[in-house]
């Protein structure tokens, strides 16, 4: 009688299957090659490309709003086209001196605007002399 065991065959990896879950992790790993030369692609496209496109990017159009002639208006000119067109100014309908002591407050307190005091009422002086309800009768 034969006692003795067959010898046990060393253990081999198993084969990867299709569908594989194990196979599908180290597909996507971010240290893949294939993912690296990917990403390697898109940065050295994009460092190609990058200069031209923040060019044309801060291309400003030009400014096509013009200011009426008035007391004040080189005040405004200084004060409140830094951050935005004098078209924001010209094309609201006409606005009480009240109004726009308030648009000019909400410059201020809101969106930063460094406006000085004692220069804020000449500007609302001359938004609401240029573009009040008497301005748009005229
Ligand atoms: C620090 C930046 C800045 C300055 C300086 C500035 N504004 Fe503005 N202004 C803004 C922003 C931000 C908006 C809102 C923009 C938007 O909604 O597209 C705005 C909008 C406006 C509007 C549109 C109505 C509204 O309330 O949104 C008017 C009118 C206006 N500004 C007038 C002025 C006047 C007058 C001055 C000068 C006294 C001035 N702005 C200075 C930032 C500024």
């Amino acid at each position: 009688m034969n006692t003795t065991n067959p010898p046990i065959p060393p253990a081999q990896p198993a084969p990867a299957r299709a569908g594989d879950p194990a196979a599908a992790v180290s597909r996507n790993h971010p240290r893949d090659p294939r993912r690296v030369a990917a990403v390697a692609g898109l940065v050295s496209a994009w460092i190609a490309l990058g200069p031209a496109t923040a060019a044309d990017a801060w291309k400003l159009p030009p400014e096509k709003a013009v200011l009426r002639p008035g007391a004040g208006r080189e005040l405004v000119l200084g004060q409140c086209v830094a951050c935005h067109s004098a078209d924001y100014m010209t094309t609201q309908p006409p606005l009480d001196r009240a109004a726009w002591a308030a648009s000019v407050e909400k410059m201020r307190s809101k969106y930063g605007a460094a406006i000085p005091t004692n220069v804020a009422p000449a500007i609302v002086d001359y938004l609401a002399a240029q573009y009040g309800p008497k301005a748009a009768a005229r």
